[in-house]
């Protein structure tokens, strides 16, 4: 998004030179020694290179300012109102002992398995999914809706200090702890090393530990700990002398596409995914990488037989990064898109604004066995036992249509099923009693509307209470809740209006499924509470206060009514204040609300 303000860095944010062996390393390290005329042992401090994406935060009195990214290195773009929407970030620095200025640089990131299930609910909706985590980062930032980046698993490690004459501790590890002390985060993997052996060590440890560490990592900082040191290396042309990024290797191979195949999804959204000649990546044997769409088709200019460059994005969903034309041997045949669907053959729809195919047969094989497994799966009703592989055999036996049929299966007919036996059948029939009462909002997950993923479910469920409640709510009335937008209201109207789905929900209760209503965020300041917010408020964004609130436990409202039980008020405020008094109800200012709410 254009549309941001630049300022200027405090110091410019550079770049750091890159290093990609331990010889490397060692002449790095040497080349420390004859610049600073000494090979008098000196510490390192190691951190896992995040990538995520940098973002300065400017502290005045401990105060947070201003929030800026890199940009060109001397400006960066003002994005304040996104960086305050990230949980990890204090607006406030903790501590007596804070500078009256500091400019905090670090990573915006997202964990791993955060940036797994927001794609998958993505995916799920028909929504855009990132490529890797650093897009995600970055897509979220760069948004002049701060609602967006609120909505997302944003974290923040900070790991350098910006401030002009470098930063006010005499060390690395100083600057670390001072920056724990003030509430900031670090990275929990940092090491130190007393001298390149101890580098190159602590350098394969990081890189063994990678794949289970909840982020990822590009590779390894390398930084002089002292920060007197530091300033008497001081920069080279572009990037500190003090400091270097051991990369690790790319985690890409090369092989051939053998065909591709187009899977139907739950919606009856119809992808392509590459079918590979099985390869060696990573510590996996990868056989299938996503190809996305069909723009991503065309993007590649994929075809049948092509040898290509594969690249594990994320560590988990491979992708084909691009063709490698030059080998091609002239076999390779064009991919034909379907324009029936391949397991019902209804003629497909192409979405007019997204990219994807949808087959629009609701009793689609494809569909019916992808609402099950989803409606089982972990985010759901967590049915375990009850996986792709179960469904299709309950499918072909003809024990189950949809969902609702789960609950009345007989012991006898799972027993009678190839491979399941007594043992497996009554491990079912108890994961099934045991789901009929699971929370409101995985039912909600469970049902598969579109554009509800799990953050959705829990705001209807809590806003709601009740299935029945919901299948009631007009778009007008779902709107109303922070957070819903018109796709959402409309999706869950749409849903609830479809008489299959209201007739399956039917037999679903009637079949005994009783959803727990979600009980209240425990201890929150303002469990249970309707709250009102009016007038100007000036340290946050309306947005945020109102995710606040529900963040601690409270019901936001735009009136003022009867049932209103808390006000905040703002200068400027008006007829709503008035009101307010009128009723008796208690009215606090920003400040206090911050305070209660524990910002
Ligand atoms: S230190 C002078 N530490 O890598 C020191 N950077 O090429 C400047 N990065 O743009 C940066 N993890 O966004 C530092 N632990 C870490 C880092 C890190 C990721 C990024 C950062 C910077 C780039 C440097």
């Amino acid at each position: 998004a254009e549309g941001f303000e630049r300022h200027s860095h405090p110091t410019p944010m550079v770049s750091l030179d890159n290093v990609t062996t331990a010889e490397d390393v060692r002449d790095w390290i040497d080349g420390l020694d004859r610049f600073l005329q000494s090979d008098a042992p000196r510490r390192y401090c190691l951190e896992p290179k995040i990538d995520g994406m940098g973002l300065e935060l400017l502290y005045e009195e401990g105060r947070l300012v201003r929030g800026l990214t890199r940009g060109d290195g001397t400006q960066g773009e003002d994005i304040t109102l996104n960086a305050r929407t990230i949980r990890a970030i204090p607006l406030r620095l903790k501590g007596e002992a804070v500078p009256p200025f500091l400019a905090v640089r670090g990573e915006v990131y997202v964990r791993k398995a955060d940036f797994v299930a927001f794609n998958d609910a993505a995916r799920e909706a028909d929504e855009r999914t990132f490529a890797n985590p650093r897009n995600f980062a970055a897509g979220s930032l760069r948004q002049l809706d701060s609602s967006i980046p609120a909505s997302r698993p944003l974290r923040y490690f900070a790991y350098a200090v910006g401030n002009e004459g470098g930063p006010p501790y005499p060390s690395q590890e100083a600057l670390l702890e001072a920056f724990r002390a003030a509430g900031l985060p670090t990275i929990p993997e940092t090491r130190f090393a007393d001298d390149a052996d101890a580098v190159i060590a602590a350098y394969e440890a990081l890189s063994a530990a990678r794949e289970d560490l909840p982020y990822e990592l590009d590779g390894v900082v390398v930084k002089v700990d002292d920060v007197d040191l530091q300033r008497r290396l001081g920069m080279r042309s572009r990037s500190p002398r003090w400091a270097v990024a051991w990369k690790f290797p790319a985690q890409r191979a090369t092989t051939v596409v053998r065909d591709v195949d187009w899977n139907v999804g739950r919606t009856g959204a119809v992808t392509p995914r590459a079918i590979l000649e099985p390869t060696p990546l990573a510590g996996v044997t990868v056989s299938h990488a996503t190809l996305h769409n069909i723009d991503e088709l065309g993007r590649l200019g994929l075809r049948i037989g092509d040898p290509v460059e594969i690249e594990r994005a994320g560590d988990v969903i491979p992708k084909v990064i691009r063709v490698l034309e030059d080998a091609r041997t002239g076999d390779e045949v064009p991919i034909e898109v379907p324009t029936a669907c391949p397991v019902c053959n209804t003629p497909l729809e192409r979405d007019p604004e997204r990219v994807v195919m949808r087959c629009s047969n609701f009793a689609c094989g494809a569909q019916v066995h992808a609402r099950l497994v989803h409606f089982a799966s972990k985010h759901a009703l967590d049915i375990r036992g009850l996986g792709e592989k179960q469904v299709r055999q309950l499918l072909d036996a003809e024990l189950v249509r949809d969902a609702a049929d789960l609950f009345k299966l007989e012991l006898d007919d799972l027993a009678a099923l190839e491979r399941w036996g007594r043992k497996s059948a009554e491990n079912l029939r108890a994961q099934l009693e045991m789901a009929k009462t699971r929370s409101l909002d995985r039912v909600l997950v469970g049902l598969g509307i579109r554009e509800v993923g799990e953050r959705g479910a829990r705001i209807l469920a809590r806003a709601f209470g009740s299935l029945d409640a919901i299948a009631a709510a007009d778009t007008d009335q779902l709107v109303e809740l922070h957070e819903v937008g018109e796709a959402m209201a409309e999706a869950v109207v749409a849903w609830f209006g479809e008489s299959h789905n209201r007739e399956m929900l039917a037999r679903l209760v009637a079949a005994g499924l009783e959803p727990e209503p979600l009980e209240a965020i425990q201890g929150g300041a303002f469990d249970g509470l309707t709250v009102v917010l009016t007038g100007k408020l000036e340290a946050i964004s309306r947005k945020e206060a109102q995710g606040l609130v529900e963040k601690a436990g409270g019901r936001p409202a735009s009136s003022v009514s009867k049932k209103t039980q808390l006000v905040v008020a703002g200068p400027g405020a008006g007829s709503k204040l008035k009101k307010a008094q009128e009723l008796g109800i208690e009215v606090i200012d920003e400040a206090e609300f911050l305070r209660r709410v524990g910002r």
